[in-house]
């Protein structure tokens, strides 16, 4: 063992920059990079850099897999060849950072590795300069890590390293780089909008800067740009874009971020229809040169109703069948208790068949059954169709005429079963729609490759807050009514519907707008509608409202989540892995640390005395 071998061990390579002598790169330039390089490259010189994947000593010689951002390139060092270079790499450790120059050879017989792009050949070192020691990785920097996601998002560096998140983040910047030419070209133009703003209604907290040089006031970040980029349609731009940074203080979940980015658009002189062929060219566009893939456009569109109705939820997954069959008008008469409840107090009674379900152990139903109680039900009723009979604990309630009924409109086929829910009307709906989804992944009812569009339209404008005890807005309240229902508005107003539009992706919302309010009496009725009063409504969008009054042309517009549908398109299952410093589910960074305690003093000039003296 050599001395700095010795040092090493010693002292738990915590001091390697002093144990090992460093070079420099002098003059030293690269000539390829670790992806490159094949038999058309024999004997020639070349100069490789990068990270060292792994050290492995066979027979007197050492092999190097040499990676960079590109790929890995194995470089051999033999005493034979060049005894100097040799002799220094018995230092070398995962992660070292590295300069080799040497001849690219064929493989010896049997030594080819097809798996890597540049397994025909490795290179023979004739000089290495070793540019940096590093610690032993906590991880390792391969596809298929075992580390926890703190410990990856702890050590984001080392993450960042893993081939699969680098893919992930060069899709991401090509999916924008396509983005802002496929808008550009379309007359769009990109206008940067404040992050230092006033609040933004679009259902989440806000996070709320002080303000030092007006003491006692907050700025918001903004949850979107949404009144900016009204307020440039007014301001006349017509076409505006912009991939921008909002933030949403919210309960995250596997595909949200408390700061996320949205391609965010606003037209003016336009219908739905200007905006959904617009997004389907950009949206084809991304698919066939990210993914070779022709989404084929126009794509289909569904009502909000239609949606919950066949699917339980406003973000249907087309991918498979397993729709929502409402069977409260064949069930409520036969002496089914909690049936008959449920329909009395307004609720419903809807079942999903699943074809071949029958086979479904004891013990698989009864997983189900507690899944759908975390959506509120109160339970699930089940009928197995078996070649001796119908099997279900409500058997003897169905006598032969019900029966008959609902095989007809369940299509009811020997082997299937048949799950019930009946309950209040959004009980029912989360409750087989989540199972409709669980049923279709585990069963694996669709090709993972299938990406399948749809376009819910026709949301309702609002609905009723329990808590609050008024309206709120489903979209925001800058959307418009549709002109049919606009006479609603006053006496009616739950029956109301919206001009707003969401673009699904196998069952996840991508992307959301509508057309706007452009005439300032309109807004101020939605206003009255969802109990702002004018005051409050002035004292918060005031100058939406004053622009409005200056000649707004009708305009609309959406929202997409960009890291949603890069998540999508790289197939990743954590919004998480397409972000590059990317928050924990509480809105932690486990890296910096942030968000931290302010010093003392910061508080104090920003006038936040209570946390400041909560401190002192
Ligand atoms: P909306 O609130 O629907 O609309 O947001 C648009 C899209 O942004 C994505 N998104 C998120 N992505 C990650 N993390 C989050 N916390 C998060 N929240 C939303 C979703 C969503 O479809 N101003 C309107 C748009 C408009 O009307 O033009 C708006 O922001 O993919």
């Amino acid at each position: 063992m050599s001395q700095v071998e010795q040092m090493q061990e010693e002292n738990g390579r915590e001091n390697l920059a002093a144990a090992v002598a460093l070079d420099s790169l002098a003059d030293w330039d690269r000539t390829h990079d670790c992806a490159t390089l094949g038999l058309e490259h024999l004997d020639q010189t070349v100069v490789l850099m990068g990270w060292v994947q792994r050290r492995r000593d066979h027979g007197g010689l050492i092999f190097v897999d040499l990676r960079d951002r590109k790929g890995i390139t194995q470089v051999v060092f033999d005493p034979q060849y060049d005894a100097e270079a040799h002799a220094r790499a018995h230092v070398l450790r995962s992660e070292y950072v590295i300069a080799t120059r040497g001849m690219v050879r064929r493989r010896p017989e049997g030594m080819a590795n097809p798996k890597l792009r540049t397994g025909a050949i490795e290179i023979i070192v004739s000089d290495l300069k070793i540019l940096n020691t590093a610690k032993t990785p906590p991880f390792q920097i391969e596809d298929e890590v075992e580390a926890s996601e703190n410990i990856r998002l702890r050590y984001r560096y080392l993450d960042l390293r893993r081939p699969k998140i680098y893919r992930n983040l060069l899709l991401r910047h090509n999916a924008v780089q396509l983005t802002r030419s496929y808008f550009n070209e379309g007359g769009f133009m990109e206008v940067e909008t404040p992050v230092l703003t006033k609040s933004t209604p679009e259902g989440a907290r806000d996070y709320l800067v002080p303000s030092r040089v007006n003491p006692g006031k907050f700025y918001a970040l903004p949850q979107s740009p949404q009144i900016f980029k009204q307020i440039l349609m007014v301001a006349g731009f017509e076409r505006y874009y912009q991939i921008v940074r909002c933030f949403r203080d919210e309960d995250l979940r596997a595909d949200r971020q408390p700061e996320f980015t949205q391609l965010d658009i606003e037209m003016s002189f336009v219908t739905e229809e200007t905006i959904y062929s617009l997004i389907e060219g950009w949206v084809s566009r991304l698919f066939r040169e990210l993914k070779g893939i022709d989404p084929a456009p126009p794509f289909p569109r569904m009502s909000y109703a239609e949606a919950m109705d066949r699917y339980g939820t406003d973000r249907p997954d087309t991918r498979f069948g397993l729709t929502l069959v409402n069977v409260a008008d064949i069930l409520a008469p036969c002496n089914i208790r909690v049936f008959q409840q449920a329909v009395e107090t307004g609720g419903m009674v809807k079942c999903i068949r699943l074809p071949g379900g029958s086979s479904l152990t004891r013990k698989e139903l009864d997983d189900l059954i507690e899944y759908v109680k975390i959506f509120g039900a109160q339970g699930m009723a089940w009928i197995k169709i078996q070649p001796d009979g119908w099997q279900s604990p409500i058997a003897k309630f169905l006598p032969e005429d019900v029966r008959a009924l609902l095989s007809k409109r369940l299509g009811l086929e020997t082997g299937d079963i048949v799950f019930f829910v009946a309950d209040q009307k959004r009980i029912v709906h989360d409750a087989l729609g989540n199972l409709r989804v669980r049923l279709g992944q585990q069963l694996r009812l669709f090709d993972p490759e299938t990406f399948n569009f749809v376009w819910v339209t026709h949301f309702p404008l609002l609905e009723w807050d329990h808590e609050a005890k008024r309206y709120s807005a489903v979209h925001h309240p800058f959307t418009s009514p549709t002109e049919e229902d606009m006479n609603l508005l006053e006496e009616a107003p739950e029956q109301v519907r919206s001009r707003a539009y969401d673009l699904v992706l196998n069952g996840t919302e991508i992307g959301g707008g509508s057309i706007r309010i452009h005439r300032e009496d309109v807004q101020e009725r939605v206003f009255r509608a969802l109990g702002i009063s004018l005051e409050e409504a002035h004292e918060k969008f005031g100058f939406l409202l004053e622009a409005l009054q200056h000649g707004a042309p009708p305009h609309g517009g959406i929202a997409f989540g960009l890291d949603r549908l890069v998540m999508l398109l790289t197939g990743s299952s954590s919004i998480r892995d397409v972000i590059a410093f990317p928050k924990t589910q509480k809105a932690t960074c486990l890296m910096s640390g942030a968000p931290s305690e302010p010093e003392i003093g910061q508080l104090l000039e920003l006038c936040v005395r209570v946390e400041a003296q909560r401190r002192t």
